[in-house]
This record gives structure tokens, sequence and C-alpha cells, in this order.
């Protein structure tokens, strides 16, 4: 039986503990903002947060997160209104909204363990997270609106 803690509520799984914690949110957990886009942890699609940090769910086993946080864009703020978030409307960044809430889980991550990132280090903290639609202007213009206010 693994038991984790899925955006403050606690959740236990007894099936096969090699199930991808993308399919548990999705299939089991009806928290179906997490997506899946590649399963081979090169799209980032489907990031969330397990502890704080930035995780593929597509290639994290449950019992990879056995007594583990774990937080997704459902979790991120009960209004969607986490700083990141308001940011990215203000800039304005969707396109079709496949990748959005794995950028904007990235992002977040990001923000919680560098406040004030450089062009370069949101480009690198970001790069594994992929927009067909294009849209790393205004991903990049968003976190800095998240990170300084402006
Ligand atoms: S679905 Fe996990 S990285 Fe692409
Ligand atoms: S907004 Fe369409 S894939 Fe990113």
């Amino acid at each position: 039986m693994i038991k984790l803690n899925v955006n403050g509520h606690e959740h236990t799984w007894d099936g096969d503990p090699s199930l991808p914690l993308l399919w548990y949110l999705r299939d089991e957990a009806g928290l179906t903002g997490t997506k899946y886009g590649c399963g081979k942890a090169l799209c980032g699609a489907c990031t969330v947060h397990v502890e704080g940090q930035a995780v593929r769910s597509c290639i994290t086993a449950m019992s990879a997160v056995a007594g583990q946080k774990v937080t997704t864009i459902e979790g991120l703020h009960p209004h969607g209104d986490h700083p990141v978030q308001k940011a990215w409307r203000e800039a304005n960044v969707p396109q079709c909204g496949f990748c959005q809430a794995g950028q904007i889980m990235q992002a977040s991550a990001l923000l919680e363990q560098n406040p004030h990132p450089s062009h370069e280090e949101i480009r690198e903290s970001m790069a594994g997270n992929i927009c067909r639609c294009g849209c790393y202007q205004r991903i990049e213009t968003a976190i800095h609106i998240a990170s300084t206010g402006v």
C-alpha cells in the first residue's frame, strides 16, 4: 500500500507500484490538468511538483512518491491565482494550452528555488518544456513578470 499526499489530501494506492504517477493522477485521482505528451521525459507536459521539485510524472513510478507531497496544477493555488498563473494571464501566454500546466509547474518550481532568475537561468530551467505552438517568448515574459512584478 503506497500512501502519498496530493494537493493536501491523503491518497492510498494498492495497485501496481510501477504505475507512472501521471496515470495515477489522471485516471485514479481524476486530476486531468496534468497532460500526457511523450511518456519519455522529453516534453514536460506532465510536470508536477514532488516535495517542491519539478518532476516528470510520466516516468515517475508510484513507488517513488511513497510518503511524498505531490502538487499538480489543480493544487498550485485554490483559485488559480498563484503569482505565476497571474503573470501567465497578464502576458496572455497560452495558445492551444496543452503544454501550459507543465510550463507553469516548471516555472513555479524555478521561482520557488530562484525568485529572480536571469534570462539564461530561465531558458536553462525551461529548456525541457516543449511548446508546439511556440509560445516561448511569452512564457519567458510571464516568468519575468512573476519574478519582478513588472
Ligand atoms: S509526457 Fe512526460 S515529459 Fe512528455
Ligand atoms: S500552447 Fe500549444 S503546445 Fe504550448
